[in-house]
């Protein structure tokens, strides 16, 4: 069983979709954790309740990025994970941190990258008026969300969608790329290339959700 441990700021419905899919399909993999930054996160109750080992690394206790991620990553290591899925985790992480677990580190964002990348996804999408908005599951690299990209889904842009409806639209896709991009992991597809440019995913015809 590969292990994995699941990195949240708040509502944690992606790392949901993540746990469900585990149960419910079986898959020989095991949340050793779910870690938030926020002692407020929703998700971080949804997961006791669940039974699940949900910590806190408050970031707040922490005077700079750096010792916050080393205590963050003191707290992974301690689950000695093959992954470290980060669904809503919203910190940047330092480059010492992400080269650790380099070619272990994911990332859901909710566009296409490398369209748009930061926040406010949506309203970014709308404002230059793309057509196709989505989502990218992608290895975590130093550069913010440019990471080499192991799924995307995509949907149309309806008209009179707003930042809300699209957000609300794309979550539902999220949990289905993301919930695919775990059935990989659990079937060791999933690899970063040795020079770390790109995500390889073995047997499988198409890495897009529509
Ligand atoms: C999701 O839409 C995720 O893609 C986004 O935050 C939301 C978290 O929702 N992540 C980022 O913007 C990362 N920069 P959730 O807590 O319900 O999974």
């Amino acid at each position: 069983r590969r292990r994995l441990v699941i990195l949240i700021s708040g509502r944690g419905s992606n790392m949901q979709a993540i746990v469900d899919t585990v149960r419910a399909q079986s898959l020989p993999l095991e949340v050793c954790a779910v870690i938030s930054n926020k002692a407020d996160a929703a998700g971080l109750a949804w997961a006791r309740e669940q039974g699940l080992d949900a910590r806190l690394v408050a970031h707040r206790d922490y005077a700079t990025r750096a010792e916050f991620d080393q205590a963050l990553a003191r707290q992974i290591d301690g689950y000695q994970p093959d992954y470290i899925l980060m669904a809503g985790f919203m910190r940047v992480l330092t480059t010492e941190f992400v080269e650790r677990y380099s070619g272990r580190l994911l990332n859901i964002h909710p566009s296409l990258l490398p369209a748009f990348p930061g926040l406010h996804t949506h309203q970014q999408a709308l404002a230059m008026g793309v057509q196709w908005h989505g989502c990218t599951v992608h290895f975590v690299t130093p550069v913010l969300d440019h990471g080499p990209i192991v799924a995307q889904g995509a949907m149309p842009v309806l008209a009179g969608d707003t930042p809300d409806t699209l957000a609300a639209r794309l979550l539902e896709l999220e949990h289905e790329v993301y919930s695919l991009v775990v059935r990989w992991l659990a079937e060791g597809r999933v690899e970063l290339d040795a020079a770390g440019q790109r995500a390889i995913v073995r047997g499988v015809s198409h890495r897009c959700v529509l």
